[in-house]
């Protein structure tokens, strides 16, 4: 693969995409774009604010205006995208348009709600498991339209996923 290419990381919330992106940035020595943080820098806001207060539809146009924006702006190779940006058909679409190539970081339910319990971050569409599992379960059939699959043990550390994506997907 071209290895200017870019490579966007989707998964539910709280199976790593962020750390994982982290340490493939590293790993190719690249920059790397997180689209929830990109967004809370430009708007000033926290996501959990702006889901809370304006809903989760209002939401979905600021994420996808700054998808369009990162991808434009930005030179970052590694995007780590928001667990429910690639499920909307529009981002996928920007995505592909920009040949951005997308892995899909698969992973229990169980595994994602441990991290989601332990994590600081607070994750409005996320607040009780049934709720959750339920979402997990839906968005199953529309990770599964990324272009790669990494299935995530919870005894891999981040650091061995980005290495396995950088030796496959690079190659
Ligand atoms: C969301 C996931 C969150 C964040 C927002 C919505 C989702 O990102 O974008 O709360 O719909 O799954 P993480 O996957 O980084 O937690």
């Amino acid at each position: 693969m071209d290895n200017r290419r870019r490579i966007a990381l989707t998964g539910f919330m709280g199976v790593g995409k962020s750390s994982v992106a982290r340490h493939l940035s590293s790993i190719l020595r690249c920059d790397r774009l997180d689209l929830d943080a990109y967004i809370e820098r430009n708007t000033g806001r926290t996501i959990a604010n702006i889901i809370n207060s304006d809903g989760e539809a209002a939401y979905r146009i600021i994420e996808t205006e700054n998808l369009v924006r990162a991808l434009r702006e930005t030179h970052a190779r590694i995007l780590s995208l928001g667990g429910g940006t690639w499920t909307i058909p529009g981002n996928r679409k920007l995505l592909a348009g920009d040949g951005v190539t997308t892995v899909w970081l698969e992973s229990s339910f169980e595994h994602c709600w441990t991290n989601i319990s332990k994590s600081r971050k607070e994750r409005p569409l996320a607040k009780n498991k049934d709720g959750a599992h339920k979402l997990f379960d839906d968005r199953q059939s529309i990770y599964c339209l990324a272009d790669w699959h990494f299935i995530i043990r919870p005894e891999f550390t981040s650091y061995e996923i980005a290495a396995q994506i950088a030796e496959q997907v690079f190659a």
